[in-house]
């Protein structure tokens, strides 16, 4: 049986990740969220580590508020750069795999293909240096697998797909960007490919490393485009107007354009990643029944 610890568990991805464990019976989980496991008290980490050892850790935690850490940033710093850091140095000392999940936003958003792992990273925002910051001491202390993810939804916690169907109950029209390209992620779809890599770890008895891969669903669309196929699936009479990202202002910059390479990562774990539509109408059948 191999031992998985899993911090931020009350989150999206952490929540997913719980929801489908019993299809990994080789593996035996820790559930832990900020009341069992603070992630930014190192020493909590050691003893908790001490009472329970195990081979594979997965931060799900993180501070993912992308406008309110740009008045924040102590804390934003705090859990996606410190307690990264923390988790990486401990990981190297007991030779545990980390798997770590950063995000589209360490890149500027300003190419026009596919963004792959060795792309230059260039943040924009506080969230996205805090986070570039945190995979930065992954690469220090020479072990951690990287997983950068983007526009992450589920039926848990608080996410796009969750606003506008909130929104499209309240009024008749939405404005929603469609000058900012990227591609949604359904938590569910990186729950089951996080442990589908633990799957091919374990299989092939590989030693803890360093690397980076991406993961989200296939496809690529803008904002206004995911919002209107929310409102079909829904079948909800709101209008979707697009707007220019000009018209709407945000505190955090948003990139123009975050679209991920997956052939690293579907090539390495022979991952297959459904397109970003067929996830959404599989979350809407699942909230549905
Ligand atoms: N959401 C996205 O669109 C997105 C996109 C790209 C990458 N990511 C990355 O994906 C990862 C998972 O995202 P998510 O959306 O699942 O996050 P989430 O829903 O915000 O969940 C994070 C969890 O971590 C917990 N937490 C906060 N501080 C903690 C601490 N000190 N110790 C332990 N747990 C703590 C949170 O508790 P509280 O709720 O009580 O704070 C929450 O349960 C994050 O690393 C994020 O940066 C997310």
């Amino acid at each position: 049986m191999t031992h998985v610890l899993i911090t931020g568990c009350k989150g999206q991805l952490g929540s997913e990740i719980q929801r489908i464990s019993g299809k990994f019976p080789e593996m035996s989980f820790n559930f832990t969220d900020l009341e069992e496991l603070d992630i930014t008290l190192p020493g909590d980490i050691r003893s908790f580590l001490d009472n329970n050892p195990v081979k594979f850790l997965v931060n799900c935690a993180g501070y993912t508020a992308v406008d309110k850490a740009e008045d924040d940033e102590d804390m934003a710093y705090l859990l996606n750069a410190d307690a990264t850091e923390s988790l990486a140095t401990i990981s190297a000392e007991r030779g545990m795999q980390l798997i770590h999940i950063s995000t589209d936003y360490i890149f500027n958003g300003e190419k026009n293909h596919p963004y792959i792992e060795d792309d230059p990273v260039n943040p924009q925002t506080v969230y996205g240096k805090s986070k570039l910051q945190g995979e930065q001491a992954l690469q220090k202390a020479g072990t951690g697998i990287i997983v950068r993810t983007s526009w992450l939804y589920s039926s848990f916690g608080n996410n796009f797909v969750k606003t506008i169907l909130r929104l499209s109950g309240e009024r008749e029209q939405l404005n929603v960007v469609f000058d900012q390209t990227g591609c949604p992620t359904y938590a569910h779809d990186l729950a089951m490919a996080i442990l589908e890599m633990i799957r091919i770890e374990i299989e092939q008895e590989n030693s803890p490393r360093y690397d980076i891969y991406h993961y989200s669903n296939q496809g690529m669309c803008s904002w206004y485009e995911f919002a209107t196929a929310i409102i079909d699936f829904a079948g909800t009479g709101c209008e979707i107007l697009p707007v220019e990202s000009k018209d709407y202002v945000t505190r955090a910059k948003r990139p123009r354009y975050s679209v991920m390479s997956k052939e690293k990562i579907t090539g390495e774990y022979d991952l297959r990643i459904p397109h970003w539509k067929d996830s959404l109408k599989k979350y809407f059948d699942e909230i549905t029944d």
